[in-house]
């Protein structure tokens, strides 16, 4: 793998960030305020637009439209965002402002960048499934990366946009261990992007995309954690460690992260000595339990394999999630279900019924159980597992596909069939008439006439 250009020498430290800005609530750190103030004021030429996605309440855009006030440019900061409040970690960074979870947050954004109003077009967006159609773009923001299916959708509708050699994309998340997918789809393909600038403090790396990001050369299809594995991600963050000393203390409990997803107990037990090793009296530490958290990435990755029917990769992420400090019960599901396909029908049960022990209020591993238990013989029990789950499928109809394509093939392969009919035509209208359920229950309502 080539070496990375070398980041600039940071020209925007002698930058000044009027006091007005310094004052705003804000998630990003001093360094990375003088370098998006410096960006519109010193590096925009005006060919392409400023856009800012995750403007939250406002600092980034304000640093990028007081530049560009300074820059004597016209132009104005796109800036995007979903406007819905999530205090669970919105709250801590603005004690001023008390909203409920999913409030609009878009007046208070409002009022807080009122002073450069005029700089700004503020748009309600959700950057899942958007595709930016307004031309070239010069300087493109990335604050909302925060999962590798939203990179995705952001990857993809804004790739147009684009400019090979030309475009800035920033990404504020970049050294943040929850967002490693950004060093890992970057590192990995020192053909398409490279980096430009990085700031001192704070999480924030620049990159240009040497050719256009799809298409013959480019991104060949979506990133998630199965597309990459243990020696490539821990080589990626190595070659961070050295070649970014700034990020140093994030980039070693990505390490730390990396093993937990991908490498052995030993590999986290090293990747652990590491971050032991460093400094954190300038930055915050993260616990263990969230450092190591790895179920919301791997959970949805076992899933995927399970859809594909890569069981043994669907078992491997799932224990992965069940393992270390921060264990997830819903790994339960899909490596139940991948012993299930794999005929392991004791284990699967085991698993389910953990899953169950720990969920009582979830469905899901009633249905699931009701499957082993059928497929075990022990069709009876069966029934009166789903007998539990019908009478809630009227709240939530996730799990009505599944339950009904089981009563169909208790009713069409056992002689418990005008019990499985009974069953199915005790369900409400609004259930029987779902898709994912009309054909099984025409077929059971049949069986008795
Ligand atoms: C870390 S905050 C941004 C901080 C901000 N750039 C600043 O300078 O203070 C991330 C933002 O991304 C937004 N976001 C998350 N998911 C989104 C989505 N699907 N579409 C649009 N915005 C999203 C959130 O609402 C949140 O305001």
């Amino acid at each position: 793998m080539p070496a990375p250009a070398s980041p600039s020498p940071r020209p925007w430290r002698g930058i000044d960030v009027p006091p007005s800005i310094l004052e705003l609530p804000r998630m990003l750190y001093e360094d990375e305020r003088r370098y998006l103030t410096w960006l519109t004021k010193s590096q925009y030429q005006g060919w392409g637009a400023i856009v800012d996605l995750g403007c939250w309440l406002g600092c980034s855009t304000v640093c990028m439209a007081e530049g560009l006030r300074q820059s004597g440019k016209q132009g104005k900061v796109a800036a995007f965002d979903l406007f819905e409040w999530d205090p669970g970690y919105m709250a801590q960074d603005a004690p001023g402002v008390q909203l409920p979870y999913g409030g609009d947050f878009m007046p208070e954004f409002h009022r807080l960048t009122a002073p450069w109003k005029d700089r700004i077009a503020a748009e309600k967006v959700d950057l899942f499934g958007y595709r930016w159609e307004r031309g070239p773009i010069e300087i493109l923001f990335v604050d909302a990366a925060k999962s590798w299916g939203l990179l995705n959708h952001i990857l993809r509708g804004f790739a147009d946009a684009i400019v090979p050699g030309k475009t800035r994309i920033v990404f504020q998340d970049y050294r943040l261990p929850m967002c490693l997918w950004l060093p890992l789809v970057t590192m990995t393909r020192p053909d398409l992007w490279q980096e430009i600038e990085n700031t001192t403090n704070g999480t924030t790396a620049t990159f240009l995309a040497r050719r256009p990001l799809f298409g013959e050369g480019g991104i060949g299809g979506d990133y998630w954690p199965e597309s990459f594995d243990f020696a490539t991600a821990d080589r990626v963050l190595r070659e961070r460690l050295r070649s970014d000393p700034d990020g140093k203390t994030s980039y070693s409990e990505t390490l730390v992260r990396v093993a937990r997803m991908y490498g052995s107990e030993a590999d986290v037990v090293r990747a652990r000595a590491v971050v032991d090793g460093c400094d954190f009296s300038q930055q915050y530490r993260l616990p263990a339990d969230r450092l190591e958290e790895v179920a919301g990435d791997l959970v949805p990755a076992a899933w995927r394999a399970c859809e594909r029917r890569d069981y043994e990769a669907a078992m491997r992420f799932a224990r992965r999630s069940t393992e270390g400090p921060a264990p997830s019960p819903w790994a339960h599901g899909p490596l139940g279900m991948a012993l299930l396909a794999t005929g392991k029908l004791a284990e699967a049960e085991r698993e389910f019924l953990r899953m169950h022990q720990a969920l009582p209020d979830c469905r899901q591993p009633l249905v699931y159980l009701a499957d082993v238990q059928s497929q075990q013989g022990r069709d009876r029990e069966a029934l009166s597992m789903l007998a539990r789950v019908l009478p809630t499928l009227d709240a939530d109809p996730s799990d009505a596909g599944y339950a009904f394509a089981l009563l169909r093939r208790i009713g069409e392969r056992t002689e418990l069939r005008r019990e499985a009919a009974t069953l199915a035509l005790s369900a409400s209208v609004k259930v029987r008439s779902l898709p994912s359920v009309g054909k099984d229950f025409e077929f059971l309502a049949r069986l008795v006439g």
